[in-house]
């Protein structure tokens, strides 16, 4: 009987239900007239009759709408009823940057929100209590509006809350207490508002992950001792308010970033010894500008040798001579107006090379002004003092190119007449006076080579561009070679700042992410769309894409694991084989992947293009994948070891819990399951797409188990941002999955993926679910051919498939559903694609074996 009865089995199975990949749904409704009704037209790219989940900037689940962003689309007016307030399943709104005027009152139901941003709109309301509805809220973001009045104390039902953004409204009065029950919160902005009164008590130690925390622009009274109890925080910017007290008590780990410029803080801080256990060298940003700090500048600022931005201006410091800081050779700003210096200024800055913005003025300085390392010199401000002397040559050919400069006030000698009258009214003010151009007619002579100075300077400035274009070239030139740029190390927000170009080599591979500046690359996270990530993150996620993260190496190229801001576990796979679409395209294809959701498939959490690479971003999946579980052994595990006796259990709802995935193996329930999910995946993107999904690189490899063991398949789509080379690695490659009309083909023939391709890969698969044997080089008995289709065919035709079975399962009285699988996979492997039956077909023919739960 066997085949015979097998062909008919397979007609009855004939029937399925069609899955589509996006429909419209009530929601779509609701969007759309919420988009016409705020003044949007279809005009805008908007097609209102397709598909909901197929709209630019609509995620779905299921056939709910999860996430809607539609920033800067011109939205305006008030937010109607019965629009978007009706999306009950909505997680992520994003309506930023439009002009919204009011809130409708049904927006306050909207339960299941996450993430809120209303940022840059005009609404011009009080913030109601029923703000308290939103409950699951994870990140609030109303900054830039009108919203008035006080912030409603219910803000503390939003227990979930992580980021709280106020900034740069007219909220009024106290902070609520209700805030510190929020223990959640990483991030608070209240800035730019008109709240007083005192912080909240026990405010800074009700939030244990707090790390930044900013209250500029207020006018809030409280004192140093208001920040006892940091913990987490590594920015603090209460600038712009009224506390008071010693700065002292304010330096206090981890804090990196503090500014607490104009306020009323006081005292004779050289006397005074800072808390020692403030670690100076963490110290990235300080401004203490516009205080009432009197004595001199404290000697610990010689510590803080990673610091950047330093601002001590317009205090009462008594005389003192130019600080010590000539370790603090990375400051790319420093400003010392107005704080009672006399003496020369420190010849040690002439050495800093990245000082942007040097403000010196109001000050009592005297001798000349040093040689500035003038490369990234953009702001200079000397005036009032009393320098003397030239002013040095390297310095007046930069001035041209300078933002901002100023030597008013004090005794310099200028003789260059290269300066428009303006300039020389505004900057050079007091400095005149003493040009000795019609006493000294040597110092008059000088003027003409002064100005062939300027045009060399050009001369000068045009040949470095070109000849950094050069060597910019030279660069691309080589990167497909081995070579590294090495990654530049910055302390200051140690992975964001670093420039590219970046190169990172693994064992197989070295790729570059020409990228210039990695905060300004973007990464997409679908379903997080207000996380504004970049690849600075991924930098940071993957500790620099370090070889100790990698996690394989794929057909693709290498994926890495990591864990993005907010604890986000991710596996990131870079496309590194180069790609023939333009990264417009790439965008749209990985957007459209993004939006294929189906229990059986490892979801697309987002994506990255950082230069020509294109960067996909899984979730990660914690179980491993097939390939390893059939036939790697975990480490420490001996070959010799019998799985029989593992242990393994399963609860009621069909879950396998906390088990060793190895045990697991040992029931053909549990093998099953992973065949029939794998085949429902590959049916979803065979039938359930349009266009329809061919995997073409599908392998026991690209089954993954998830947290819940269930199987889900990954790479799907890949190969098409890849363009069509694949097809003839698949061609070459002897993985064992390459169907034979791929094989047989003369060469020249044109050889297309259909289907029928990924129903014989998983015909492969099936047989080593069943017989635990790899498809190439393994040990099969009786065979001379050494494959694994030949093998299982051969027993299946002589009707001795039982004797394929991995010796492992264990339980008897199964061999005949297992024996019914190979039959399954029999059909998948025909040597014909057209007489392999379709994904589809194979869903049913699985489940009618499915085995029942008895034990
Ligand atoms: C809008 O979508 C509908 C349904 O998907 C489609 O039939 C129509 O051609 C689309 N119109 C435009 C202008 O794209
Ligand atoms: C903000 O609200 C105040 C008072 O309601 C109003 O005078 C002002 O014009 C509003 N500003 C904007 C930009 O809407
Ligand atoms: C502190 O906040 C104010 C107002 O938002 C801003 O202007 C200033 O740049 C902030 N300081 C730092 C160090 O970020
Ligand atoms: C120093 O700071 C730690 C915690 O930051 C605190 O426990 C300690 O009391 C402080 N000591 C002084 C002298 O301020
Ligand atoms: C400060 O931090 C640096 C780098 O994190 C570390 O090397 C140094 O030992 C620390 N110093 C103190 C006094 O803790
Ligand atoms: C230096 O600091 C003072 C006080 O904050 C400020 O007014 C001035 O603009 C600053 N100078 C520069 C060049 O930024
Ligand atoms: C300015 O410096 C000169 C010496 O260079 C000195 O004689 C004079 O007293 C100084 N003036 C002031 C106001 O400090
Ligand atoms: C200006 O500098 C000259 C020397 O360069 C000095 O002779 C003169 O006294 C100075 N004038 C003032 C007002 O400090
Ligand atoms: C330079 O400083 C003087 C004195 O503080 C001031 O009057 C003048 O406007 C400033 N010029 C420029 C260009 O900032």
């Amino acid at each position: 009987m066997g085949l015979g009865f097998f062909t008919s089995f397979l007609i009855l199975a004939l029937f399925f239900r069609p899955f589509l990949c996006q429909q419209p749904n009530t929601d779509g409704f609701f969007v759309s007239d919420f988009l016409q009704k705020m003044g949007l037209s279809s005009s805008k790219g908007y097609n209102f009759s397709a598909p909901i989940c197929t709209w630019q900037g609509v995620f779905c689940e299921k056939e709910n709408v999860v996430g809607l962003v539609a920033s800067g689309l011109g939205l305006s007016g008030l937010i109607p009823e019965t629009s978007i307030g009706k999306l009950n399943k909505l997680e992520y709104l994003d309506l930023s940057n439009n002009k919204i005027t009011a809130l409708s009152s049904d927006f306050w139901s909207l339960g299941s929100l996450k993430a809120l941003k209303l940022s840059s709109n005009q609404i011009s309301e009080p913030l109601p209590n029923n703000i308290g509805n939103f409950g699951l809220l994870e990140s609030l973001d109303l900054s830039s509006n009108n919203f008035s009045g006080t912030i409603p104390e219910a803000i503390s039902s939003l227990l979930s809350l992580q980021v709280l953004k106020l900034d740069r409204n007219r909220f009024e009065s106290r902070i609520p207490s209700g805030i510190l029950n929020l223990h959640s919160l990483v991030s608070i902005d209240l800035s730019s508002n008109q709240l007083d009164g005192s912080l909240p008590d026990g405010f800074v130690a009700a939030f244990p992950k707090l790390k930044s925390l900013n209250l500029a622009g207020n006018g809030i009274r409280g004192r140093d001792s208001d920040f006892v109890g940091i913990k987490s925080m590594t920015y603090l910017n209460i600038s712009r308010n009224l506390f008071h007290g010693s700065v002292i008590g304010v330096f206090q780990e981890p804090l990196e970033m503090i500014d607490l410029s104009q306020n009323q803080f006081q005292g004779h801080i050289s006397q005074v010894h800072f808390n020692s256990s403030f670690n100076w060298s963490h110290l990235v940003y300080l401004d203490l500008s516009e205080n009432h700090l009197s004595g001199e500048v404290f000697s610990n600022l010689h510590d803080a040798h990673n610091l950047k931005h330093l601002n001590l201006a317009y205090n009462r410091f008594s005389q003192q001579t130019f600080p010590e800081i000539s370790r603090l050779s990375g400051l790319e700003y420093l400003n010392l107006s107005g704080t009672n210096l006399i003496g020369h200024i420190l010849a040690e800055i002439s050495e800093f090379p990245t000082l942007r913005t040097l403000d010196l003025s109001k000050n009592h300085l005297n001798g000349q002004i040093p040689l500035l390392s003038i490369k990234n010199l953009q702001v200079l401000d000397v005036s009032n003092n009393n320098l003397s002397g030239d002013i040095p040559v390297s310095l007046l050919e930069k001035l041209p190119w300078m933002e901002k400069f100023n030597f008013s006030y004090n005794n310099l000698t200028l003789c260059a007449s290269e300066f428009s009258p303006e300039t020389l009214q505004t900057a050079f003010i007091g400095s005149l006076n003493s040009c000795p151009i019609a006493a000294n007619p040597d110092l008059f002579r000088r003027k003409s080579p002064q100005h062939r100075g300027l045009k060399l300077a050009l001369a000068l400035a045009i040949s470095l561009v070109c000849l950094l274009v050069g060597l910019l070239f030279l660069a691309f030139g080589c990167r497909r070679k081995t070579r590294m740029w090495a990654v530049k190390q910055n302390s200051y927000k140690e992975e964001q700042i670093v420039s590219g170009p970046f190169s990172f080599q693994t064992d197989s591979t070295t790729w570059v992410a020409d990228v210039k500046l990695s905060t300004s690359v973007p990464v997409v996270i679908f379903e997080k769309p207000l996380l504004n990530f970049t690849f600075a993150d991924l930098l940071s996620a993957t500790s620099h894409f370090d070889r100790g993260t990698l996690l394989a190496e794929g057909r693709f190229g290498p994926v890495y694991r990591g864990f993005l801001p907010g604890g986000i576990h991710v596996a990131v796979k870079v496309l590194v084989h180069g790609s023939t679409m333009t990264n417009q395209e790439a965008a749209r294809e990985l957007e459209h992947l993004g939006r294929i959701k189906h229990p059986n498939l490892v979801p697309l959490t987002g994506y990255c293009l950082a230069g020509d690479q294109r960067i996909a971003i899984y979730d990660y999946m914690e179980n491993g994948n097939l390939q390893n579980l059939l036939h790697d052994l975990p480490l420490g595990v001996q070959t010799t070891e019998d799985w029989s006796t593992d242990t393994w259990e399963e609860d009621e709802n069909d879950g396998i819990q906390n088990v060793g995935s190895e045990g697991l193996l040992t029931t053909w329930r549990f093998r099953h399951k992973i065949a029939l999910g794998t085949a429902r995946a590959l049916a979803f993107l065979h039938h359930g797409c349009s266009p329809s999904i061919i995997h073409r690189d599908f392998k026991a490899s690209s089954v993954y188990l998830d947290s819940n063991l269930e199987p889900r398949l990954s790479d799907f789509g890949l190969a098409k941002i890849f363009g069509n080379g694949l097809e003839d690695e698949i061609a070459c490659g002897a993985s064992g999955y390459v169907p034979p009309e791929f094989l047989q083909l003369e060469s020249g023939s044109p050889k297309t993926l259909t289907p029928k391709s990924d129903v014989y890969g998983f015909g492969v698969v099936l047989f080593e679910l069943i017989t635990g044997k790899k498809p190439v080089e393994d040990d099969y008995p009786d065979e001379k051919e050494a494959n694994l289709v030949t093998w299982v065919r051969g027993l299946v035709r002589k009707n001795q498939g039982t004797r394929a079975i991995d010796p492992k399962i264990c339980g008897t009285g199964l061999e005949t559903q297992m024996g019914e699988a190979l039959k399954i996979g029999y059909l998948c492997t025909a040597d014909l694609p057209l007489k392999r039956p379709s994904m589809q077909q194979i869903v049913g023919l699985l489940k009618d074996i499915e085995p029942v739960l008895h034990q």
